[in-house]
């Protein structure tokens, strides 16, 4: 276990208490705070996460607070506030709504917290993780963006369902946005280390790519009533330990681009190795033409939408 490390969840929905109680159960963190605008709410499941920690067996302090004076100095911070999506509504449409919430959750945390690696998994997720690096004036390597993990573990569930296999044994990516513009990489796809496209037709391919774009509004339109949780907060928690043990995991999430891949000056679903500092380094994937081009188009829809989030703070 990590000594003397702090962890703040921003948001006590279930994207927030489910990371919170992630990273507490697996002893990530010597601290987790949960926090969110709702009186009682946070320490209400803080209260919860911890009483279960005798028969779960863990030792990491759980508190809920509604005073970001209690999340000082902490190491990461995850950002889930924010709406959810109803049915029918694109991650897109919560833009007004969450940049708001997103800006003054991100300006008390830089105040509270000026060292933290901040990751953002509030919608729109590539607009939201832009803004927060903006409000917080950090270095960009320091706040990044949970999506990659999660639709990439969405496409390899999908992919070990598919051929009936166990999924640890499917590797697969997803670059890109975290919507429209999700870019699926079949060709580095592999089931026990063989190449995907040699077990499935390009066809099914497709289909499971396609579910896996529209993952998030499935889940959505099922539940009626807000969005996933359990798997974003699986991916949330994955990339927190990623920082706090420094592993340099390569994992794909939300990173400010200097040039890689041809992009620059953008926030953009790419592989990053994750260390303490934040996003230690991109990786280059050897991407064909074809993949590339998807990846500088998905890149120029996320800087067009955050160009105009620019124009409506000034
Ligand atoms: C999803 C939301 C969290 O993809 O964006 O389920």
């Amino acid at each position: 276990m990590a000594e003397g490390r702090t962890v703040t969840v921003v948001g006590a929905g279930n994207v927030g208490s489910n990371t919170a109680r992630r990273i507490a159960e697996r002893d990530y963190a010597d601290e987790v705070v949960l926090i969110d605008i709702v009186e009682g709410l946070p320490a209400g499941l803080a209260l919860d996460i911890a009483q279960s920690a005798p028969v779960e067996g863990f030792d990491a302090r759980v508190r809920g607070t509604n005073d970001y004076a209690d999340t000082a100095e902490s190491d990461v911070v995850v950002i889930t506030a924010g709406l959810p999506r109803q049915p029918g509504m694109s991650r897109m449409d919560l833009l007004d709504k969450n940049s708001e919430i997103v800006t003054s959750v991100t300006e008390q945390i830089a105040a509270h917290s000026p060292y933290a690696v901040i990751i953002v998994v509030s919608n729109p997720l590539d607009e939201m993780t832009y803004l927060a690096s903006v409000v917080s004036g950090f270095p960009k390597e320091r706040v990044l963006g949970m999506a990659g993990v999660l639709d990439s573990a969405r496409l390899r569930y999908f992919i070990a369902d598919k051929l009936e296999v166990h999924p640890a044994q499917v590797e697969a990516m997803t670059l890109g946005s975290h919507g429209d513009q999700m870019v699926a990489l079949p060709r580095q796809a592999t089931v026990n280390g063989k190449p995907l496209h040699e077990m499935l037709e390009e066809d099914a391919l497709e289909e499971l790519f396609a579910r896996t774009r529209d993952g998030g509004a499935e889940i959505v339109g099922l539940l009626k009533k807000g969005s996933a949780f359990y798997a974003p907060s699986a991916a949330a928690a994955k990339m927190v330990n990623a920082v706090l043990e420094d592993s340099q995991e390569v994992l794909p999430a939300c990173a400010w681009t200097t040039g890689q891949y041809g992009i620059s000056d953008v926030y953009l679903g790419v592989p990053v190795a994750l260390g303490s500092g934040g996003v230690a380094g991109i990786v280059e994937l050897d991407l064909n033409d074809s993949e590339r081009t998807s990846l500088q188009e998905a890149a120029e829809a996320i800087r067009a939408k955050c160009k105009g989030l620019e124009e409506r703070r000034t």
